[in-house]
């Protein structure tokens, strides 16, 4: 059996962690996990009137696919509820579980470095400044077919970018081992083949 690889990639909102853990998932072969749809799933059943933590405990791999779980909505939604404890500690067992896969495996999310798995072999803080991360997500956005305009998403990512930040149990923050990649000024391949080289480094150790 393959020893255990976690890549740990944190960030805040829009920052290009999606796209860079896949193609880093790709390139090394190991399996990815998203898990701000975790909180998303939530996130959705709570606006149906569902209790967040219920919700938490209960969720199913069908709620992962919900066409809406990408809207801005819910991610509002999704870091209202990140914020309760009861909320992440349901969500924990099986983040850690995914994180420590024979195979190896590539997490995204916020406190992948410093709480899910703290023993990751690499860890990664991608970042890039509020506004290029919120005309990125614009582009996301309405690509989705979701119509918005750019002030509104500015306004949407810092005030996640705050509460997930400003939360008391597991805030957004790099961990101390961790690698920031900046990508405010780099395009996907350029913000990959970083992402990529820090990998490889920690795998020839
Ligand atoms: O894709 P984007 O970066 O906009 O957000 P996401 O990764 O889908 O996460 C949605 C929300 O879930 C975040 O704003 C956080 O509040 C929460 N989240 C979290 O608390 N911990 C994680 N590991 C992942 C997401």
């Amino acid at each position: 059996m393959t020893a255990p690889f976690t890549v740990a990639i944190d960030g805040p909102a829009a920052a290009g962690k999606g796209t860079i853990s896949k193609a880093v998932a790709a390139h090394f072969g190991l399996a990815h996990l998203d898990t701000g749809l975790l909180y998303r799933a939530v996130g959705v059943r709570m606006l149906l009137g569902e209790d967040p933590t219920k919700a938490a405990q209960t969720l199913v791999a069908q709620d992962l696919e919900s066409p809406d779980l990408r809207s801005a909505d819910v991610a509002q939604a999704a870091s209202k509820v990140a914020v309760i404890p009861d909320v992440r500690a349901a969500l924990l067992d099986f983040q850690r579980a995914f994180a420590r896969r024979a195979g190896g495996a590539v997490l995204d999310g916020r406190d992948i470095g410093t709480v899910i798995c703290p023993q990751a072999e690499a860890k990664l803080f991608v970042t890039a400044s509020p506004e290029v991360r919120a005309q990125r997500r614009l582009a996301e956005l309405r690509d989705r077919g979701f119509e918005t305009e750019f002030d509104t998403v500015l306004a949407d990512v810092k005030a996640r970018d705050d509460r997930d930040t400003n939360r008391a149990d597991a805030p957004l923050r790099p961990a101390d081992d961790a690698v920031t990649i900046d990508t405010s000024s780099l395009d996907i391949d350029a913000a990959v083949a970083a992402a990529i080289a820090v990998v490889a480094a920690r795998r020839a150790l």
